[in-house]
């Protein structure tokens, strides 16, 4: 159940979660998207550069080898093994490099292509956002272009191939970059055979994530905890590595430790477990380290991490490391992201403690056991730090809202969810003229919100303020000039006291999620149907009355769709089984509905959660709910259902939880053979 409890604020965390790591690079590939520069407009733009290089470097390279004819040959054959696809490639400046790849011109004057200057061999390769999709040949002849030192095929789709063993053969390689944006397009085991690449100075594997969408990925590399053992041992000049959402699951070695070269290391989501090798701590030139959502990664932080001077990124958020923070790290002068949300630190930190922070950026200290500044008033807050993104969330801050917080007012993100801040909402909030995204929820602040003052924010794209608090939400009399800051995507206003639908809503153009829960709500008004842009829903637990409007079904995008403990009556719209491919959650629980509940489910559906629990529901289970292939939770119970056991639910490779009780269900419970109910 623990899905339809909290799934807003866990959603929101996550959207909000103050520290990601490119966030500002998405945050420019969007804006630079939008100044509609089209692809075919970049496309042409790097022609029109490739034809002038060539025209110059013909004129002047006389004197340079030309490209030898075998690797010439080698590099084509390459490049048929792929075709050119635009949905290949995640980045928005992607073009297809390999288009002027063409026979009879020297293969060191191709895109991508660098040739070293005095023998003519082909030594780096980068086809990174090239739009190619195809499988990875096992036997491809790139792995006969020995001399390759570089080697960045990043961003590009390889059809669920496997990562050829035959990388083992470019010897000479220092640079591998084979990540992917989202779920890889690469499967199976990482090769024992990269650890023989032992001039490795960077090897990425990464799969990256939009930071707006921490989702679970679902492909994913696997690497034995005994290649990386050997790459270890063999790649001793490594710089970087980077393996986020490779599954490595296993503990550490310690052998890490060996790698002094090491600047910047990245394990995150690898589902490591066990002992962090403190060792690490000891690698001088590390700038950057992140080891975040490993989940059971423990232990605790040495005083010598005051060694790693140049330290710009530290980022082991949902870990189980415990202790004290050691004071030498709030020495780290050249900090800019310290995120150790979700961990088990303890201790106790005053504001004083990061004034030598002078860089820091993002600080996200969410979810530990910390006892923390509230009010400093012998602080001189002129000097804080530059932090635009805070995550004070469940930090057990007592009393009014810190003060101090007002003059950090290049604030962009400020969650202070899930404390005991008591007190009205103080109006310097209202000054904060960067804050996208404000969460206050689960707290007992208390007192009127006027729509005007919210106004005042004209950049806030998320706005939590539910849940414990008792804020009473005031549109005012004239709403209808209220510029509401319509870009507003996320608004959660659960436990607020509403007794009427918010009408401003109306206004907010591109909002995405709305928690509206534990209110007094009796109607939702009509134009909601028309906010296409919704994705999740919750009006939970309100005194809705009437019935589900069919319109519902025009809300194509809805994820999570959650009406329960209500007094609607009726009938379930039959659409609503086939309305959206993305509807993960329809929770539709403790109200009056009455009916056969929606017959048809298509295939392919996301339905992960189905509750029709406590309604006047009756007929039989319509025998379509085995399409849902992803569900994992049906809950009809305390209805009027008329059927046999539904063994044929057995078939459903997910399903964990069911229940039928107070229903008239009836005869023997048997299973024949191949429905199983593999996870009940
Ligand atoms: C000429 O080619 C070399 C190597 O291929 C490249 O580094 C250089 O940028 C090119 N020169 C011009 C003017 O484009
Ligand atoms: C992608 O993989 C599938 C299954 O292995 C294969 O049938 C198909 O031909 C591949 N497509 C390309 C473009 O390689
Ligand atoms: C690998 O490629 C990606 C995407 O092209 C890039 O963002 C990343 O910085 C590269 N990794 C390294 C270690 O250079
Ligand atoms: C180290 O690399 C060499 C080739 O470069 C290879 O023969 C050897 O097996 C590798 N060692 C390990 C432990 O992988
Ligand atoms: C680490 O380095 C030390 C000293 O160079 C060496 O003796 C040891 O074998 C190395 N350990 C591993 C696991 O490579
Ligand atoms: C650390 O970085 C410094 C400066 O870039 C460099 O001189 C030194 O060799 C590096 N240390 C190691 C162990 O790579
Ligand atoms: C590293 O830090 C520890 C503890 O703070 C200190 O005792 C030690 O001297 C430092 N080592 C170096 C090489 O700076
Ligand atoms: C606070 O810091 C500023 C800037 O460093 C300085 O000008 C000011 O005098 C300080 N105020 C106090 C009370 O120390
Ligand atoms: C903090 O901000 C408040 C409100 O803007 C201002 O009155 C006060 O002077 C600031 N304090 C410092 C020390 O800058
Ligand atoms: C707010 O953001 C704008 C644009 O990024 C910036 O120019 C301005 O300095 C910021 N304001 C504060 C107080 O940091
Ligand atoms: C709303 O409109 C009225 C009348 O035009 C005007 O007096 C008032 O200032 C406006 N309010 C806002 C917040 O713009
Ligand atoms: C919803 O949108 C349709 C089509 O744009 C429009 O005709 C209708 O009036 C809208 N309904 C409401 C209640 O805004």
């Amino acid at each position: 159940m623990r899905v339809l409890e909290e799934p807003c604020y866990s959603k929101v965390f996550q959207t909000f979660h103050p520290l990601k790591p490119t966030s500002i690079q998405m945050t420019l590939m969007g804006l630079l998207c939008s100044l509609a520069l089209s692809t075919q407009l970049l496309l042409l733009f790097s022609y029109s550069l490739f034809t002038n290089c060539l025209t110059l470097n013909d004129s002047t390279s006389t004197h340079h080898h030309e490209c030898h004819q075998h690797e010439s040959n080698a590099l084509l054959s390459f490049k048929q093994s792929f075709i050119i696809s635009k949905s290949a490639s995640y980045n928005t400046f992607s073009y297809p490099k390999t288009v002027s790849w063409i026979p009879t011109t020297d293969c060191c004057s191709w895109d991508g292509i660098e040739c070293d200057e005095l023998t003519g061999h082909v030594i780096s390769i980068d086809l990174s956002s090239s739009l190619l999709y195809g499988s990875m040949d096992p036997y491809s002849t790139l792995f006969s272009l020995v001399h390759l030192q570089s080697l960045d095929l990043s961003d590009n789709d390889f059809n669920h191939s496997q990562i050829p063993a035959r990388i083992g053969h470019l010897s000479q390689l220092r640079h591998l970059n084979i990540s992917q944006f989202g779920d890889t397009t690469l499967s199976g085991e990482v090769p024992t055979q990269i650890s023989h690449l032992s001039n490795l100075l960077s090897l990425d594997l990464r799969s990256y994530i939009d930071p707006q969408l921490d989702y679970p990925l679902i492909n994913r590399l696997q690497l034995k905890e005994s290649t990386l053992r050997s790459l270890i041992q063999n790649s001793t000049r490594l710089e970087q590595l980077g393996l986020n959402f490779v599954t490595i699951s296993s503990s550490l070695s310690h052998t890490l430790t060996n790698l002094t070269s090491l600047q910047k290391l990245s394990f995150r989501h690898c589902e490591l477990h066990g002992e962090f090798p403190i060792g690490i701590f000891s690698l001088a030139n590390l700038t950057y380290l992140n080891f975040a959502k490993n989940h059971n990664l423990q232990g605790t932080l040495p005083a010598s991490i005051g060694n790693l001077t140049n330290l710009a990124y530290l980022a082991l958020d949902h870990n189980s490391f415990h202790g004290e923070i050691p004071r030498s790290l709030f020495g780290l002068e050249n900090l800019v992201t310290l995120d150790l949300a979700s961990n088990y630190f303890d201790g106790r930190l005053t504001l004083d403690m990061f004034l030598k922070l002078k860089m820091l950026n993002g600080l996200d200290l969410s979810y530990n056991k910390l006892s923390l500044f509230s009010q400093n008033r012998d602080v001189n807050v002129t000097i804080l730090p530059p932090i635009q993104k805070l995550g004070l969330g469940g930090c057990n801050l007592a009393g009014e809202v810190p003060t101090w917080i007002m003059n950090l007012t290049t604030l962009s993100e400020l969650d202070l969810s899930r404390n005991n801040l008591q007190g009205e909402i103080p109006y310097f909030f209202f000054r904060l003229e960067n804050l996208t995204v404000l969460n206050l929820s689960n707290n007992i602040l208390e007192g009127q919100i006027e729509l005007d003052m919210l106004s005042k924010l004209k950049k806030l794209t998320g706005l939590a303020l539910g849940g414990g608090n008792k804020f009473y939400f005031l549109e005012g009399k004239n709403t209808s000039n209220v510029t509401f800051p319509s870009q507003i995507q996320t608004l959660i206003l659960g436990s607020c006291n509403l007794v009427h639908f918010p009408n401003f809503i109306q206004h907010l153009q591109q909002l995405t999620d709305l928690y509206l829960s534990n209110n007094s709500i009796k109607t939702i008004p009509s134009w909601l149907w028309n906010k296409t842009t919704l994705q999740t829903l919750f009006i939970s637990n309100n005194l809705l009355i009437g019935e589900i409007s069919p319109s519902i079904c025009n809300l194509q995008s809805l994820v999570v769709l959650a009406l329960s403990s209500n007094n609607l009556v009726g009938m379930i719209p039959s659409c609503l089984g086939t309305f959206s491919r993305s509807l993960q959650v329809l929770d539709l629980a403790g109200n009056k509905l009455t009916g056969n509940i929606p017959q048809t489910y298509v295939k392919g559906n996301a339905l992960q959660f189905i509750d029709f629990s406590s309604n006047k529901l009756y007929g039989q289970l319509p025998r379509a709910l085995v399409n849902c292939r992803m569900l994992e939770f049906l809950d009809v119970n305390h209805n009027h259902f008329n059927d046999s056991f539904p063994f044929w639910l057995g078939s459903l490779p997910k399903l964990k939880v069911v229940s039928l009780r107070d229903n008239e269900f009836h005869g023997a419970i048997m299973c024949p053979l191949k429905y199983t109910f593999p996870q009940l």
